[in-house]
């Protein structure tokens, strides 16, 4: 998988890349990634990349014409490349879309900046818009690390075994089960006994039970989605009549 980043702060991207599981992956040839300073391809002797908007108001906008460069650069040698805009205007970003895009072998990611990019960069050069959470940042570059980081992991030979992408939260649309390990008793705070009884069908029940308890308390709207057995909803059940005795509804946030 190929990553192309359009950004105005290059130097942002250094070192989340070169640790870990990404700068592993790099290494290995799984994913390859670009990082293009928008302003190198402004052609005017002070290489000017935004500008005040028309109309008037706060603020700068990134201009069309060093971005049209770029894309059309990368697009003339790749036109399957995909243009996604970093923006918390886009579409919310869900685990089933970063499945469809680790699926995709080229992407370009264009992270906004002040006000954004002129529209016509939106019309004429982006084929998706995405954020990652409806709260503002900086600019699309933490987005973009993102994006990159959760399609990365996907990708085979990634992650250790494909078993752990598998076992995800979300991947079944259930959050994931409480895990422990050594010591068996931190400030007389014990692992669940269940856990060290060796017993690997009641520890399976455990997990499936404590998922989805965590779902229902945590993400209730996750619980829609997920496949569930009839076990599964009578354990559900139980759980919803247990807490509303006990009046508990609530998670940590
Ligand atoms: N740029 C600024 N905020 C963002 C967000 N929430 N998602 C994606 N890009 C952004």
């Amino acid at each position: 998988m190929r990553f192309e980043i359009l950004t105005l702060f290059p130097g942002m991207f250094h070192s989340p890349f070169q640790e870990s599981i990404l700068a592993k992956a790099i290494e290995k040839g799984l994913i390859e990634i670009r990082i293009i300073n928008i302003r190198d391809f402004a052609t005017d002797k002070h290489q000017v990349v935004d500008d005040a908007p028309y109309g008037g108001g706060q603020g700068m906008v990134m201009k069309v014409e060093p971005i049209s460069r770029v894309i059309e650069q990368i697009k003339s040698k790749d036109p399957s490349a995909w243009t996604i805009y970093l923006t918390p205007e886009g579409k919310p970003l869900k685990q089933e879309r970063v499945k469809e895009l680790s699926l995709r072998s080229h992407l370009i990611l264009l992270c906004g900046r002040y006000e954004g990019v002129d529209e016509r960069v939106r019309e004429l050069f982006v084929d998706e818009e995405i954020s990652i959470g409806d709260y503002v940042l900086t600019g699309g570059e933490l987005a973009a690390m993102v994006l990159i980081d959760a399609v990365s992991r996907l990708l085979p030979g990634v992650l250790g075994s494909d078993r752990s992408a598998m076992e995800d939260s979300f991947s079944d649309s259930l959050l994931e089960y409480p895990q422990y390990t050594r010591p068996a008793n931190f400030r007389g705070h014990e692992v669940p006994e269940v856990l060290l009884s060796g017993n690997h069908q009641a520890i399976s029940l455990w997990r499936r039970r404590e998922a989805l308890k965590r779902t229902w308390m945590r993400r209730p709207d996750l619980l829609k989605k997920a496949e569930l057995s009839e076990e599964d909803k009578k354990f559900l059940e139980e759980i919803s009549k247990q807490m509303s005795l006990n009046g508990d509804n609530s998670h940590k946030r």
